[in-house]
């Protein structure tokens, strides 16, 4: 059973989460951590955040980062190894942000995706304009077996201009990963009005940090330390917590 966690007081870090599954944390395959240290350091900066677990999320996208399960998760044994050598109290594991290109369909079809916890699978598009395809790639996937995680639903463009259009993908069965600094005005003030509209509504399932760089993990820092934005968190749940239970029950 899928359990929500909740929390009375107002937090004063992200531990009541406990797993964060959208960051960019391998390091040199994508537009994240650029080298092993960048990693150790976002890690380091994740774990004093209060996160005891990270699944990170490299992005797969054909034409800029054409990663490969085995590209990611040998990145993943690297990374583990220098954690463990660092002795940074946090467990890795390793997913990826699918970008729905003419690719995606494919790597949907030979089962060939890495997914978070409950088959699920993280899920991104262009931000300006709706990929042809989205509902028949969303379909698809549930139809496989997996269910689609739209990352950061509030920072595309096109979706912003009618709001029923995030209801319809509810409908459609897509579970929604809002980015935790789009809470704050990081991305502008469009992106963090409509993520607290979707956080009004009960809409957003999961939160991620999707942590690329320093400036992320500095303005995560700054909005654990702010009470009037994680006085918003206190008022919802998220399925966050559940995800680690789920690879616990599986190992
Ligand atoms: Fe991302």
């Amino acid at each position: 059973m899928f359990q929500l966690f909740s929390k009375k007081n107002i937090p004063s870090d992200f531990s009541f989460l406990h797993t964060d599954l959208h960051s960019h944390l391998i390091p040199g395959i994508d537009d994240g951590a650029k080298t092993l240290e960048d990693s150790l350091q976002l890690i380091a900066r994740l774990s004093k955040l209060g996160y005891r677990h990270i699944i990170t999320t490299p992005h797969v996208m054909a034409d800029l980062y054409p990663n490969t399960p085995d590209d990611i998760l040998s990145g993943l044994e690297k990374v583990r190894a220098a954690v463990a050598n660092k002795k940074i109290d946090i467990e890795i594991d390793a997913a990826a942000e699918y970008f729905m290109d003419e690719h995606f369909a494919p790597l949907v079809e030979h089962d060939q995706l890495l997914t978070l916890p409950g088959n699920r699978v993280l899920v991104e598009m262009s931000t300006l304009n709706s990929p042809p395809n989205l509902f028949n790639d969303l379909f698809r996937l549930q139809t496989k077996g997996y269910q689609p995680v739209l990352a950061h639903p509030e920072r595309y463009v096109f979706l912003k201009e009618d709001f029923r259009q995030y209801t319809r993908l509810k409908d459609y069965g897509c579970e929604f990963q809002l980015n935790l600094l789009s809470i704050t005005g990081y991305y502008g003030k469009p992106v963090r009005d409509i993520a607290l509209k979707l956080l009004k509504n009960k809409m957003v399932d999961l939160l991620g940090t999707d942590m690329h760089h320093e400036r992320h993990a500095a303005s995560l820092e700054a909005m654990a330390a702010d009470k009037s934005m994680m006085k918003i968190l206190a008022d919802y749940e998220f399925a966050n917590a559940a995800l680690s239970e789920k690879v616990e029950e599986i190992l």
